[in-house]
Order: C-alpha cells, then sequence, then structure tokens
C-alpha cells in the first residue's frame, strides 16, 4: 500500500501560512535580508562533498526555510523518497515503480521489485557494457574490414538521447583516444545527412536507443543508416556495426539486430532518468567503463545526501522548496540555468526534459484539475555567451527569473587566465543580479564620464539596476565523472520534491502522445495525397500547401 498522501498543497496549514509568510517577505530586498541577518551566510551557504552551495541571495528567512518542512512533513516527503527507492509503483498511470537510483547503487543495497531481486540484473548489464566497451577500445571489436572503430553514433531521442549527449560532451576531457561519439537524434535528416558523408561504414558503430523501439524519429534514423551501410558493406556485417539499447527485444529482433547484441534495460527505468542505464552505452564507449562507473558513484553519493542529510542542508530539498517558492508565490514561471563551463553546454537542454516532462503537469494525482502552478519553464545557456545574450532581461526586464549560477573551480585546461576570467564573471554576475546600481552610483560614474548635468538626468533611468534579483550558485571542485553524477542526481531529486510537493505524478508523460498520434495520421494523408476534411480549416490548408510543394 502507498503511504503517498495525495493532497492539494495549498490547502495544507502550512502552506498558508506560507502565503502569509510571503506577504511579510515580499517587499523586502536581498540587501536588506543580508543587513538584517549578517549570519545569513552560515545557513543558508554549506559545504557538502565536493559542492558549495549557496542560496543565502535569495528571498529567503529561516522561517521560510521552517515552514516549507513543516509543509514537507505535512505532506509526508519522507515517505514518498521511501516509496522512490523501494520500488514502490510510484508512477501510477504506468503502473510502473521508479528506480533510477537501482542502476546506480553501487554499493549494492538489496532492491526487489516483485519479489524479484534487482540488482542482479543491473550488473549483468553493466558488466556487459564493460566487457564490451572494453573490446572496442582494445580493438578486438573491429569492423567488417578488420579496422577498429571510431566513431560511435548513439541514434536516440529525448531522454535516448539527452543523457548521454549531456554527458559525453560535459566529459570531453576524458574521451578515450581514437573514440568520437555522435549523437542523432531528429528526425529531419538535416542531422543525419552531413553525418553520414563524413563516416567511415568500417569504423563506425551505431548505438540504437530506444525504450520502446517503436519511436518515430529515431526508428527512422536506424532504418537510415542501416540501409547506407547496408550500401558500403552488406547485411551479414550488420551484427560488427548495430547495437540496440531497449527494453523490447521483439522489436530489435524485428529491426534486425542479434538479441546478443542488444543491451537491456527495464520500464523502472524512466526515459529521460535513464543515462545511468545501459542507455548509457554511448558514455562508456566515449569514457571507459571506470569513468561510467565514477558517473554513477557520484550519482549514488547524491543520492545518500537526499536520503540522509538533515533539512537545512539538504541541497536537492532546498532547491525544489526555493523553485516553488519563487513558482507558486513570487509567481515567477521559469527558472534559468547558468553553468559557467562550456563544457555543460547541454546541461540546461537536458533539464528542459527531466524537468518539464516530469512536472508540466495540470492534473493531480487524484485526477483533479489544478488550480495552483506546477512545473517551471526550464532554460538557459552556458556564461558567459549567455551575457552577451539574454542577460539584459534578467537585470533589467519586467519579470523576476531566478538564477542557478554552476561552475567547477578547478578547469581541465591549463589556461589560468581564461577560467580567471571566467569565474570572475561568475560571480561578478550574483553580486550585479542582487546589488544592483542606484542612483547616486550611476550618477557619480557619469559625472566621472564628464557628462552635463542635462545628459545624466537624461541617461539617468536607463542606467539604473534595480538589483534585488534572486541567484543560488553551486560551486563545484571540479567537473569529474563523479561530481557530473552528483549534479545530475542533485537536480532529478530537485525534481521529484517539487513533482510531489504539487501532488503531480512526475513520472509519465501522456502529454506527449496526441502529437505523435495526429503526426501519424497527417503522415498517412501527406502519403497518399488525399486531405481528411475533419481537421481544421488552418490545419487543412497546411497539409494542402505542402502537398502544393511537394508536387511542384
Ligand atoms: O516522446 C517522449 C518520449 O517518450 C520520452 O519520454 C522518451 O525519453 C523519448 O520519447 C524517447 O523514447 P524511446 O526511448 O522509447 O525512443
Amino acid at each position: 500500500m502507498s503511504l503517498i498522501k495525495d493532497i492539494d498543497p495549498t490547502q495544507t496549514k502550512s502552506w498558508k501560512k506560507l502565503e502569509q509568510h510571503f506577504n511579510e517577505i515580499k517587499d523586502q530586498s536581498l540587501i536588506e535580508l543580508f543587513k538584517k541577518e549578517p549570519n545569513r551566510l552560515e545557513y543558508l551557504s554549506f559545504d557538502s562533498g565536493n559542492f558549495y552551495f549557496d542560496f543565502s541571495k535569495n528571498h529567503l528567512t529561516k522561517k521560510t526555510l521552517s515552514l516549507f518542512s513543516s509543509l514537507a512533513k505535512e505532506m509526508g516527503l519522507g515517505n514518498a523518497k521511501n516509496a522512490l527507492f523501494q520500488g514502490q509503483k510510484i508512477n501510477k498511470t504506468e503502473d510502473r515503480a521508479v528506480l533510477h537510483t537501482a542502476l546506480r547503487n553501487i554499493k549494492k543495497k538489496p532492491i526487489s521489485l516483485d519479489g524479484v531481486e534487482l540488482m542482479q540484473f543491473v550488473f549483468a548489464e553493466l558488466n556487459k557494457m564493460k566487457n564490451f566497451s572494453i573490446k572496442i577500445h582494445e580493438g578486438k571489436h573491429l569492423g567488417y574490414s578488420s579496422k577498429r572503430i571510431e566513431n560511435i553514433v548513439n541514434i536516440g531521442i529525448g531522454g535516448s538521447d539527452l543523457g548521454p549527449n549531456m554527458v559525453c560532451e560535459a566529459l570531453k576531457p576524458y574521451w578515450i583516444k581514437g573514440i568520437t561519439p555522435h549523437f542523432i537524434s531528429n528526425v529531419d535528416a538535416s542531422q543525419i545527412d552531413p553525418l553520414l558523408k563524413k563516416l567511415n561504414p568500417e569504423t563506425t558503430l551505431f548505438i540504437i536507443a530506444s525504450k520502446t523501439f517503436t519511436t518515430q524519429e529515431t526508428m527512422t534514423n536506424a532504418r537510415t543508416a542501416r540501409n547506407w551501410f547496408i550500401n558500403h558493406a552488406s547485411e551479414k556485417e550488420i551484427d560488427k556495426h548495430f547495437v540496440a539499447v531497449s527494453t523490447n527485444s521483439q522489436k530489435v529482433i524485428e529491426f534486425g539486430i542479434d538479441p546478443q547484441h542488444m543491451f537491456k534495460f527495464w520500464d523502472w527505468v524512466g526515459g529521460r532518468y535513464s543515462l545511468w542505464s545501459t542507455i548509457g552505452l554511448s558514455i562508456v564507449c566515449a569514457v571507459g567503463y571506470d569513468h561510467f562507473t565514477d558517473l554513477l558513484k557520484g550519482a549514488e553519493k547524491m543520492d545518500e545526501h537526499f536520503l540522509n542529510a538533515p533539512l537545512e542542508s539538504n541541497a536537492p530539498t532546498l532547491m525544489a522548496f526555493i523553485g516553488i517558492w519563487y513558482n507558486n508565490f513570487f509567481k515567477t514561471q521559469t527558472q534559468v540555468i547558468l553553468p559557467y563551463d562550456q563544457r555543460l553546454a547541454y546541461f540546461s537542454k537536458y533539464l528542459q526534459q527531466a524537468d518539464m516532462e516530469s512536472n508540466g503537469k495540470s492534473i493531480d494525482r487524484n485526477g483533479n484539475q489544478i488550480k495552483y502552478e506546477t512545473g517551471q519553464i526550464i532554460w538557459g545557456e552556458p556564461g558567459t555567451n549567455g551575457q552577451h545574450a539574454f542577460y539584459q532581461l534578467i537585470h533589467q526586464g519586467t519579470k523576476i527569473v531566478p538564477c542557478d549560477f554552476i561552475a567547477a573551480a578547478l578547469p581541465a585546461h591549463d589556461k589560468t587566465d581564461h577560467h580567471d576570467k571566467l569565474m570572475a564573471n561568475f560571480i561578478a554576475q550574483t553580486e550585479a543580479l542582487m546589488k544592483g546600481k542606484n542612483i547616486k552610483s550611476v550618477k557619480l560614474e557619469l559625472k566621472q564620464q564628464s557628462l552635463s548635468d542635462k545628459e545624466i538626468k537624461t541617461l539617468l533611468p536607463f542606467k539604473v539596476f534595480e538589483g534585488n534579483r534572486p541567484t543560488s550558485t553551486i560551486l563545484i571542485d571540479k567537473l569529474s565523472p563523479e561530481n557530473l553524477g552528483s549534479l545530475v542526481a542533485l537536480y532529478e531529486h530537485k525534481i521529484f520534491v517539487q513533482g510531489f510537493i504539487w501532488n503531480i505524478f512526475s513520472f509519465d508523460q501522456w502529454g506527449v502522445e496526441l502529437g505523435k498520434q495526429l503526426a501519424g495520421n497527417i503522415l498517412n494523408e501527406i502519403k497518399s495525397g488525399e486531405v481528411d476534411k475533419s481537421h481544421d480549416p488552418s490545419t487543412q490548408k497546411m497539409i494542402k500547401k505542402y502537398l502544393s510543394h511537394k508536387r511542384s
């Protein structure tokens, strides 16, 4: 029996108190909060392993945290966490457990599902990935003309692409010499075409990664890759160049991949939480099995932190509270992710799926329409690039955009001057966003530039920065595989806590189905040239327009 309470958070006593507290705090600036509480940093920042968290530049006080902590208790967060880790079927609409944490259970704590111990299966697949990758790296698994495999092409989309792609990019300094990973996701052939043109079939391995092995984009790209390969080599060589990662052996066999070359995972692994599973095969091939296990170890560390750290220093839980505070009380709508690290270029893209596919829901766990805000809009870009693009809006726009600043103190290169500049910007931005620039300092600055009083008066309003913009900062010692694992798990758990408090099911994604269904219908019409009159006029016209272009 599930111990999770499915209650409307806004009807709890703690939520009501948070509403009152919001009215007390909403007009106090961050600078005022620092003045009132000189020891603020002590309770709003902490070290945890290789991470330093600073939440002090947020509109929070001890009272905010204590009210959120009561909310978590009132809602039963403790039970929810246990339900997640113990494999209760908390993905109710699909009747599935949610056990991505079992995939990084390196310490092999027993975990069973429906009376079956799972860790034996997890480790069997890990071993299979290990042995396979070693064969590739040692030149024992060769291509059809006995050349070494040099290019690994992961064909997948959503969770079967974003996680491994993000991790491979982040761990570029760890890439095994002679191996280059590539990622193909879009059904738009503008992505696969140019890649195939530059690849040599003799040295290329395709990983067809799809939980269902039915996803239109992936199967279309997989068939294109297969045809390309057969044109250069022959059908009987496919085994050396195609492997599958899936939960669906039947479909893998139908596609023509030998089940021996299939790496399994299970329906209790959600697509967007699957990089820890065999979906991480491209990562193992790119950085080696040991680094992949370090990634898992880092995630396991964060799992333990999430389960055991007291609330005041429980990073994922605090981040979830902060997100809810802004989303539901300050009504901020969005959350920007700003990694000051080019290696994390795909991190916000990855988090978009992890967060928005999980918490973009408007029906609660009892099947009722929700009347409060749920999932935040996640976006972002690495600093410093973002500074020269959208930071204007964050600094001086009409919206408040809560920011997560992330950086690694030690770089993987030796260009100290670059890194000092990067870090100076990283630190400066959070200060600038909080402090802003008042009338007095703008006037002084303009005077020093010898502007006349009239010129100063005209320019003044444009040059003032209100400040008071909230930021959270995460400083990691270095972006090692282990720390990356912890960083990803940190956000996974933040998403879990938020979804739980919002009383939604975070682990299904029914909202993606309708578009797929309609695309299927429209594709049939495009192929037959007969447009169904049941479409609305705008849709009918668009199909006809496309058909007329196609015929011309
Ligand atoms: O369309 C959404 C989705 O189902 C994601 O949840 C998933 O990560 C992605 O498609 C890919 O699915 P699959 O791995 O089954 O190809």
